[in-house]
């Protein structure tokens, strides 16, 4: 089958021939129709993720590990369930049945491929109990997922939301999908701070945080009062790391600041059915659009490298 594979740590995925996956007992083969590309493929691929091992031991190898595609039936599946060297950018996957489920009618592949940064922005109701008429505070929403997640806020009925970015005219971008204020980070510590308390309003109800590092160790330190007070909560759900892996957070801004940090797995187990459902509804009525970019497989050398995407999804098609 034609495949992107990779040849070393850090290597481009380039198109070639590579050995058709055998299909085991409990498995079933899937037609792969759409892969989204998103940091943790890179970061695997890039060796710096936590489960990078099993795909490093395996290279040569395909990366990405979930898709949709096609059972040999016709029916529409989100897949997922490769062992490395097998990876999802390929014609064909191997995977166990159980992790194949089929997608909803109404939904395109290439969408449906997208639409688990939609579903996991849910977080912001599942991990941080957000109730309409709220202030949300959208760490990092000039990328893909933030930008969904500002317009998940919206769905939502969040009373403002605030959006952090480093770009000028994306951030411009976001006022136009709903955003009520903007904070470029990249600016000077002080300034920044200053920015946070300035568009904070009545306190942010609840902060999804795509960053961590700097920009939300600066968060911190603005909702931290600098005389005894009674501050309101803030519900930081904690999701990426775009900008950095750690952060430091000093014993008296979490006693004082009213600061609660949830992971966004939090209530997944039980959360999880209710928010996909949700997503599902609103992408099929219309009021949730997912910016999709689709390349062909063949052009994956081209499409890995690409940074002109400005907040849509790469997504990779059959040729
Ligand atoms: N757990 C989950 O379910 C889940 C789902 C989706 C995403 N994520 C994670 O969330 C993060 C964002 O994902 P994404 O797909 O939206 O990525 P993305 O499209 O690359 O967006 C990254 C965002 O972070 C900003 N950023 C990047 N580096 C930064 C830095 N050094 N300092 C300040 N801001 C920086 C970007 O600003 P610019 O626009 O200026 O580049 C952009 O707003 C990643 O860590 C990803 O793994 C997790």
């Amino acid at each position: 089958m034609k495949a992107a594979v990779v040849d070393r740590v850090g290597g481009i995925p380039r198109y070639q021939d590579f050995r058709d996956p055998e299909v085991g007992e409990g498995e079933v083969l899937v037609t792969v129709e759409a892969v989204a590309v998103e940091n943790v493929d890179k970061a695997i691929v890039a060796g710096t993720h936590y489960t990078s091992g099993p795909f490093q031991a395996a290279l040569p190898a395909i990366p990405c590990f979930d898709g949709i595609g096609r059972l040999p039936d016709g029916t529409l599946v989100g897949f997922g369930g490769v062992t490395p060297p097998y990876g999802t950018l390929a014609q064909y996957a191997a995977v166990p049945a159980t992790h194949a489920a089929p997608i909803p009618e109404g939904i395109e592949p290439p969408v449906a491929a997208a639409l688990s940064s939609a579903i996991s922005a849910m977080c912001m109701r599942t991990a941080g109990g957000l109730v309409e008429g709220e202030t949300v505070l959208i760490q990092g929403a000039t990328g893909v997922a933030g930008r969904l997640a500002v317009k998940v806020a919206r769905l939502l009925g969040a009373g403002r939301i605030v959006a952090t970015g480093r770009d000028d005219d994306a951030l411009r971008e976001l006022t136009d999908l709903g955003v009520d204020a903007v904070i470029n980070t990249a600016v000077d510590d002080a300034d920044l701070i200053e920015a946070y308390r300035e568009h904070a309003g009545d306190g942010y109800d609840v902060v999804v945080d795509y960053l961590w590092g700097r920009p939300t160790e600066l968060l911190v330190r603005a909702l931290t009062p600098e005389s005894f007070a009674m501050p309101k909560p803030t519900r930081l759900v904690q999701i990426g790391e775009s900008a950095g892996a750690s952060l430091q957070l000093s014993a008296d801004a979490l006693r004082t600041s009213g600061l609660e940090i949830f992971g966004a797995s939090r209530n997944l187990a039980t959360g999880m059915a209710a928010a996909y459902q949700q997503i599902v509804d609103w992408v099929r009525s219309g009021e949730l659009v997912i910016d999709v970019v689709t390349m062909p497989l063949s052009r994956i050398e081209e499409a890995w490298t690409r940074t002109d995407l400005r907040g849509k999804r790469l997504v990779i098609v059959p040729d």
